[in-house]
């Protein structure tokens, strides 16, 4: 018996050192691990030209776009792929009712036709370095409260070292939830301007229905381009700047790809949580996600209301509404799937192995207790966080409110400033101008009311501010609803938020004693005051707690399992993840394709609803036939293609490549049934949505007529 149990428990640690091809955002620096499976796998590249600090190397045409997505670099004169959703919110601002590029499309025929983007920023990663041991030692002894601080500090000192007197900017990041620390390089570019977007029937095809969803037929694409002044270093917009020259840009193969072929996608992953704990998992599954799903179903119901009732206020409230549904129809998927795949289950007993084997380490043995006592503290206030963002935050018009909160401040100090009044004022001024664009307050009245009454009956009333009381008295109705409403109608009667000409009137000529006491404002401040003051402190030491133990955490499971090759949760950073191109079984009985044609198209077209209505060029072309030489061998029209490659948010953008590393698609979402990915990956299920590179191409020379953006890539053909 024993014996068996030993031979199984080597082949366990043997099958821990074959990492894995599908799970892993790996850190292009480390590849050294993966490359010989890479090789297997496909890949027909040397490390160095993957990943090199010294010569050019593909991660120079790999470029941070903006913060929240990835493009790349597809010609030699800077020009820039990336998602339309990435680009959406520029595509939206050069939008007018006139000449509505967000739903004509937009193709420059020139450099001169591209449009500047205020404010947009493209950054490429120069090198990264591992400061781990420079990290260690500046918060060796450090107490743990004050370990955040500490860290801030040290990440400050090295970032502001490693970037002064040169041109680049620096970012140290945590990996391993504090097991490991690098630094990055960068340089950043801000003179970013649009080049082309189809138009958002093709790009956002299917809209809020497809979306997190396989089979998918959308062309999620939008082009740009980077300008530097003319020694090609970056710079602010000049009319005198030139398309920038990079050091390297991707190569665009229309060779096509079929099922099992090897890819690989660079990019910036945002955030993953792969190494939760159960207690984290249950009050995701039980309250955090439900909370978040009901809040947010308040915001789209009234929304969409009111983008029913005409075409102009749908484009003005269309991106705030992609957004909040995104997340929404996110956080309803991930439920879904944790529970399916019974990822709590699956956690608990991996914490019953780590108990087992932590069991003599007394340095190890407390953090699944430790876990468990801080989360059941925590339980109690975690909703009450999550109802600040979601639904004190969700109104716009309190949200909008809480940033009067400098201005205040600035009021009321003795002696006055009267520099920080005006730099107040000027933040709010530039703040608002955006904001009351998409400002409806129709619909912002009935969610303020039924959000509130949602606070109301679910946080628990001992933790509500004083003011909840005030409210109830005054504004008494027959049922909580009637209060409520009675409420927000008073809020929007009184308040000079409600409007932007009220607000500008009171920016030109702020007092105190208005601002005080102003509705909406009043009620942001009671609010957020004693969310600071009684339920801070509580998340405040969970987070402490649950940081160290989950630090240790890591650490340890390294050391149990000590052949297994660990990737490091997202977070912003440069990522590379490899693997293959893949159909999949989403349930018994059904087979998933591992690509989609323009004939799914067609079959998905319903004039009556926006979110699928085909252009009647665009059906011109699939009846002609008219595909250029980007037709697959059988004559298709291919759309978009799934892959087995590991991504998240962030990665919105990134390059498909093949083993030449040659641009094969665009990736630009994740599928339904691993909606859980974040947290655990799923082999079985989690895949990768792209659109096929052909596709994109059909779309910008022919439905475009854009032949000069084609002309300047490099494109393979065989
Ligand atoms: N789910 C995709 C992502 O998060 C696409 C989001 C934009 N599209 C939308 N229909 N809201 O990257």
């Amino acid at each position: 018996m024993k014996k068996i149990a030993l031979l199984l428990l080597t082949f366990q640690l043997l099958t821990f050192n074959l990492a894995k091809a599908d799970e892993g955002m790996w850190l292009p620096m480390l590849l050294k691990n993966n490359y010989e499976q890479m090789q297997k796998l496909g890949l027909k590249l040397t490390p160095e030209q993957l990943y090199d600090i010294n010569h050019a190397s593909l991660k120079d045409a790999i470029v941070w776009f903006n913060g929240g997505c990835t493009s790349e670099i597809i010609s030699e004169q800077g020009l820039l792929l990336t998602n339309h959703h990435c680009g959406y919110d520029a595509i939206a601002k050069h939008s007018t009712t006139s000449d509505n590029l967000l739903d004509n499309g937009f193709w420059a025929r020139s450099f001169a036709e591209e449009k500047v983007n205020e404010g947009m920023w493209a950054s490429i990663l120069i090198r990264m370095e591992d400061v781990s041991d420079r990290v260690n030692k500046a918060l060796a002894g450090v107490d743990a409260k004050d370990l955040e601080a500490k860290k801030m500090e040290i990440f400050k000192t090295i970032e502001k070292e490693s970037s002064k007197d040169t041109k680049y900017e620096a970012m140290v990041r945590s990996f391993f939830k504090d097991n490991a620390f690098y630094l990055f390089i960068f340089e950043k570019f801000t003179d970013v301007r649009l080049v082309a977007a189809p138009p958002q029937s093709v790009g956002k095809f299917g809209g809020e229905v497809d979306n997190w969803m396989w089979p998918r037929h959308n062309a999620d694409f939008s082009m740009f381009r980077i300008y530097a002044n003319k020694d090609n270093q970056p710079a602010t917009y000049s009319k005198d700047n030139v398309p920038y020259k990079p050091k390297q840009f991707l190569n665009v193969s229309i060779k096509g790809v079929n099922d099992g072929d090897f890819t690989m996608i660079y990019g910036f992953p945002g955030r993953t949580n792969r190494y939760e704990n159960s207690f984290g998992i249950k009050l995701a599954v039980d309250k955090i996600n439900p909370a978040i799903v009901a809040l947010r179903d308040i915001r789209l119901t009234y929304w969409k209301q009111e983008m029913n009732k005409s075409d102009s206020v749908r484009l003005l409230m269309s991106s705030q509404y992609a957004k909040i549904s995104n997340y929404w129809k996110y956080y309803i998927g991930q439920t879904e799937q944790l529970k399916r795949l019974k990822v709590y289950d699956e956690k608990v007993s991996i914490e019953k192995q780590f108990t087992d084997w932590a069991k003599n380490k007394p340095e190890y043995a407390s953090i699944i207790p430790n876990f468990e006592k801080a989360y059941a503290n925590y339980t109690n206030y975690a909703l009450h966080a999550t109802y600040m963002r979601e639904c004190i935050f969700g109104s716009s018009i309190i949200a909008t409110a809480t940033k009067y909160t400098g201005l205040e401040r600035a009021l009321s100090a003795e002696p006055q400033n009267i520099e920080a009044i005006k730099k107040a004022i000027d933040a709010l001024k530039s703040d608002k101008a955006v904001f009351y664009k998409s400002f409806n307050v129709v619909s912002e009245e009935k969610i303020l009311a039924a959000l509130i009454q949602m606070y109301y009956e679910n946080i628990p009333a001992n933790q509500h501010p004083a003011y909840m009381a005030e409210v109830l008295k005054k504004y008494k109705g027959k049922t909580n609803k009637e209060t409520f409403e009675n409420f927000a109608k008073a809020i929007f009667k009184k308040s000079f938020l409600v409007s932007n000409a009220s607000a500008s009137k009171f920016l030109d000529d702020p007092s105190l004693k208005q601002l005080e006491k102003d509705p909406a404002f009043a009620f942001a401040r009671a609010f957020y005051t004693n969310y600071n003051k009684n339920i801070m402190p509580h998340i405040d030491e969970f987070n402490l707690i649950n940081n160290m133990e989950g630090s240790k955490y890591i650490k340890a499971l390294m050391e149990m399992q000590s052949n297994k090759s660990f990737s490091p949760d997202a977070n912003s950073t440069l990522r590379l993840t490899y693997g293959n191109v893949k159909s999949y079984i989403p349930k018994d009985g059904v087979n998933y394709s591992y690509y989609t044609t323009l004939a799914g198209v067609m079959e998905k077209e319903n004039p009556k609803d926006f979110q699928f209505i085909v252009p009647a060029k665009l059906k011109e072309l699939y009846i002609k036939k008219d595909f250029g030489i980007y037709a697959d061998a059988n004559g298709e029209m291919r759309t978009d293609f799934i892959t087995n490659n590991d991504i998240t948010g962030g990665n919105s953008g990134s390059p498909v490549l093949d083993g030449n590393g040659d641009l094969v698609g665009l990736a630009f979402d994740g599928n339904w049934e691993a909606m859980s990915g974040d947290i655990v990956f799923d082999s079985k299920y989690k895949r990768t949505i792209c659109v096929d590179i052909r596709y994109i191409l059909f779309l910008t020379e022919k439905l475009g007529g854009a032949q000069n953006l084609i002309n300047e890539m490099k494109i393979i053909k065989n």
